[in-house]
């Protein structure tokens, strides 16, 4: 799949069949994302990767003690990765000698790198995901369940889930009646978010942003792959 095509196409999906994954599929997914860049080539990231039925289900009983999602479609993902962030990987990566920061000073990290580079694999994960035709979400865990993943998957105190990617053979029939933000807020045309040589002086769109026009002025359909 061309390059521009699988940006395109990127969307996040929220109903799957219960079609297997190919595990060759699994794996170049997985692979995919550990070409993720990362400050100092820290790499300070992990997976856990839950395939079986069981790890499966155990990971919805402990993100989702209510059931809110039991019975939903987007349930049936069979693959879910949850992508984790190490801080202090990078605080000793950035300790040796070509860095030097040898006090891991975290006054030293304006924006956590940490999480940076692990939403960089995430992407990538879910680049991945268009280009082996198949769909993902990645959402939020709740932090009153955040606890309850850990015990349950034994993550260490050091790695913290970021979120987790549901993936999974689209079902398209049910995906197209989820609500989802993306159907009635209008993607932000470009004009809207770039200011060109100097904050604050961009053209049109940065008009529509400083007047808070939350839907913008953008191209994007809602439902559709418009840009
Ligand atoms: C950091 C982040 C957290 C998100 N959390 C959720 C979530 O908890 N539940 C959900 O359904 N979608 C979640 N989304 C998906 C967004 O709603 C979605 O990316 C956005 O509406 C744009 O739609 P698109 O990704 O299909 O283009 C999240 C996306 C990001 C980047």
């Amino acid at each position: 799949m061309e390059f521009q095509d699988v940006i395109r196409k990127r969307k996040m999906v929220r109903a799957f069949t219960t079609e297997p994954i190919a595990p060759e599929v699994g794996e170049r997914l997985l692979r995919a994302a550990n070409r993720a860049p990362s400050a100092g080539f820290s790499q300070g990231y992990a997976m856990l990767v839950l395939e079986a039925a069981e790890d499966r289900s155990a990971f919805w009983k402990a993100m989702d003690p209510e059931g809110e999602y039991e019975g939903t479609a987007l349930r049936n993902a069979q693959l879910i990765v949850i992508p984790c962030s190490n801080k202090d990987i990078y605080l000793d990566r950035y300790a040796r000698p070509d860095k030097g920061w040898t006090d891991r000073d975290e006054a030293r990290w304006p924006v956590p790198f940490w999480h940076i580079d692990t939403g960089m694999l995430t992407m990538l994960l879910l680049l991945a995901v268009v280009e082996e035709d198949l769909g993902a979400l990645y959402f939020g865990i709740p932090p009153e369940s955040i606890g309850n993943v850990r015990a349950e998957f034994g993550i260490p105190a050091e790695f913290t889930p970021i979120g987790a990617v549901a993936i999974g053979h689209p079902d398209e029939d049910r995906d197209a009646r989820q609500k989802t933000s993306r159907k009635t807020i209008k993607r932000r045309t470009v004009e809207d978010i770039t200011h060109r040589g100097r904050w604050g002086t961009a053209a049109a769109g940065a008009d529509a942003v400083a007047t808070g026009a939350g839907a913008g002025t953008g191209t994007g359909t809602g439902t559709g792959d418009a840009e």
